[in-house]
């Protein structure tokens, strides 16, 4: 199962990254943990004190792979053993890919940086057995740029608010557009029985599976103050159960495709 996963800024993305990549792992399952958003925190919400290295900084590696040769770069980079080379691992069966922030030029960047990143990510979402969970960029304008399309599922995370509703719609279309059928949604920061009524009619009338919704929970906001993940802080929270019941679904939803 390949997931990546969208919403809007601030939406829960990485907490929902985080606990879902650990609870495949403490599955059994391997997973690989992909931080594709620029403003990485992954790590954090993994529990990994000592974040990799993002790929996006080992200069010479990308040069020598992907490098300008006599005026044009490589489109297909040597990348197979990048993920083996430069993740970190975490708890739980968990390896963490750091991808970093691609500078842009313009419009739309065609530098070798980029080019090896799609390259990294379409090579680990396709050739490896390992389950991929990708924290992707908020907002929908990356969508286009070749980073999630091998993808075989994207959740959009959805708070109770018009906003994240009309980002969930966008990416659906943009998702559908590149290529990706299977387009569920999760509700976060629900704190009462209304809010998860908006949700689910907003979201039955865009025609977006809910995977299921994740309470408003302070405990999410002290874990993140002491940077201890829920998982370790309180596993039996509400958060845990149900984010374990979200992926349920998910692997029920996925074997159905
Ligand atoms: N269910 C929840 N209850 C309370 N706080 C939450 C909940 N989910 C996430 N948060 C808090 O909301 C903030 C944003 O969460 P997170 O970083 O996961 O969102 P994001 O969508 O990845 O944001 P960004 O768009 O900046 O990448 C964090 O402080 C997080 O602890
Ligand atoms: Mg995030």
């Amino acid at each position: 199962m390949k997931i990546a996963i969208a919403g809007k800024g601030g939406v829960g993305k990485t907490t929902l990254a985080g606990i879902l990549a650990r609870l495949f792992g403490q599955d059994g399952y391997s997973v690989i943990a992909i931080d594709a958003d620029p403003d990485m925190n992954l790590a954090s919400a993994i529990g990994i004190k000592n974040a990799p290295t993002p790929i996006i900084e080992h200069k010479k590696l990308i040069e020598d792979r992907a490098g300008i040769k006599g005026g044009v770069y490589k489109l297909n980079p040597k990348v197979d053993d990048i993920v083996d080379k430069y993740s970190a691992e975490g708890p739980d069966n968990v390896k963490l890919l750091v991808m970093g922030a691609v500078k842009k030029g313009g419009t739309g960047c065609y530098c070798p940086e980029a080019s090896f990143l799609r390259a990294l990510i379409r090579h680990t979402v396709t050739k490896r057995d390992e389950i991929i969970v990708m924290d992707m960029e908020a907002g929908i304008e990356h969508l286009g740029r070749g980073i999630a399309d091998s993808v075989d599922a994207m959740i959009v995370v959805v708070e109770p608010g018009k906003r994240a509703i009309e980002t969930a719609e966008r990416v659906k279309q943009l998702a559908n557009d590149i290529g990706i059928k299977n387009v569920f949604a999760v509700g976060n920061k629900i704190s009462s029985k209304d809010e998860e009524e908006f949700i689910q009619k907003s979201l039955s009338e865009s025609g977006i599976p809910l995977l299921g919704v994740i309470p408003f929970d302070l405990g999410l906001i002290k874990s993140d103050r002491e940077e201890i993940p829920i998982l370790d802080l309180d596993p039996d929270s509400e958060v845990i159960k149900s984010i374990k019941s979200i992926k349920e679904r998910l692997i029920v939803e996925n074997r159905g495709n």
